[in-house]
């Protein structure tokens, strides 16, 4: 990197370690602490992320880092500050918030998230640093470097939707995890991954939001080159929830050992909110899933979730070998 995003690295790391200060040492970071130990975090997971606590305070962050030698335009720069309307002061961006430092591949800190300790109405539950000269968003993973070893160890990487997932995955000993910070999964994040490992788990959060955000990403993917299969939990469910109530065993042993295909997947997916009982419905359901069929690369695969559809609907194996066939000129 140039002079100007080492001294906005720089900047990153002397507060991440002031932030982790502030909330394991200080009285003013004792409810944050709190808030943390009670959603289960213990101190050494504390520790090993790196959490932290930001005060309070509209100008703490601009003192601290002044008395460092950074000026207020290095510091809007990284995103930690803000600056007033038309006027030349600044304010602090991440207040009164759990702060989770974010790094890039090489493990350098890059930006951070804050998380409310509580809900405030009008204000998003995680506060994110803006895209910056050394943070780009679509190419950023939660926890990668920490992950990598793990993941080329265990020749696979369990993707997340957030940083409590992550962590509460690692504490179940899925070292190989990393997250996309709510964002929808790019291509670059793909890529990646694809170059690192070619199995990815995808265990997002059993709710609408997720399902839809896991569908997509199933598919980007896909066209990376990975090989994909999706973790599935009760309804309502984030991972982070599952681990804490139901824990770390039956985590590994029943939602990421018994993970779906990725055809069983999209099965179940394009099931959602049709009623098989009705024509109508179970002959649109046919048609997409000739298309997912048609998109599978084996051949051995293909045939044997055309021998499966056919079983289900009792429809003739050469009907549907007929029908994907047309599908497939179809699908691009
Ligand atoms: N997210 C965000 N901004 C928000 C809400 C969410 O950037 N206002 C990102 C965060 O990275 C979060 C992820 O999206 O971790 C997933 O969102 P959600 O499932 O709502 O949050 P959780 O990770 O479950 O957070 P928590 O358990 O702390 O409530
Ligand atoms: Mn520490
Ligand atoms: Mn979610
Ligand atoms: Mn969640
Ligand atoms: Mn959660």
């Amino acid at each position: 990197g140039s002079k100007s995003e080492n001294a906005l690295v720089d900047a990153h790391e002397l507060l991440k370690k002031f932030y982790h200060h502030l909330l394991v040492n200080t009285k003013e970071g004792q409810e944050a602490y709190d808030y943390l130990i009670n959603r289960g975090f213990t101190r050494e997971i504390i520790d090993e992320f790196e959490i932290g606590y930001a005060l309070d305070s509209w100008d703490f962050v601009t003192k601290f880092l002044t008395k460092r030698g950074f000026k207020p335009d290095e510091m809007e720069a990284a995103g930690l500050i803000i600056k007033r309307n038309q006027e030349e002061s600044y304010f602090d961006r991440f207040r009164d918030r759990v702060m989770f430092p974010i790094a890039d591949l090489q493990g350098r800190t890059i930006a951070f998230s804050g998380r409310l300790l509580k809900e405030i109405k009008g204000q998003p539950k995680y506060l994110n640093s803006p895209e910056t000269s050394i943070f780009n968003k679509s190419r950023t993973l939660y926890n990668f470097h920490r992950a990598k070893k793990h993941i080329r160890k265990n020749q696979q990487v369990i993707l997340f939707e957030g940083f409590a997932d992550v962590i509460s995955s690692v504490t179940a000993e899925c070292q190989q995890s990393i997250a996309t910070m709510g964002t929808a999964l790019t291509e670059e994040q793909a890529k990646i991954i694809r170059r690192n490992v070619e199995s990815v788990i995808v265990c997002y959060d059993a709710d609408s939001a997720g399902i839809e955000a896991a569908y997509k990403a199933v598919n980007i993917l896909t066209d990376a080159g990975c090989s994909v299969k999706v973790a599935t939990m009760p309804d309502g469910y984030d991972p982070d929830d599952y681990i804490k109530e139901f824990g770390a065993a039956k985590f590994r042993n029943e939602v990421i050992e018994n993970s779906l295909t990725l055809m069983a997947f999209k099965m179940r997916y394009l099931r959602r909110g049709k009623n098989l009982q009705i024509e109508a419905d179970r002959m649109k359901y046919i048609d997409e899933v000739l298309k997912a069929v048609s998109q599978l690369t084996k051949a051995v695969e293909k045939d044997y979730y055309l021998r499966q559809l056919s079983q289900e609907f009792s429809i003739s194996l050469d009907a549907l070998k007929e029908q994907q066939q047309q599908v497939r000129h179809e699908v691009k």
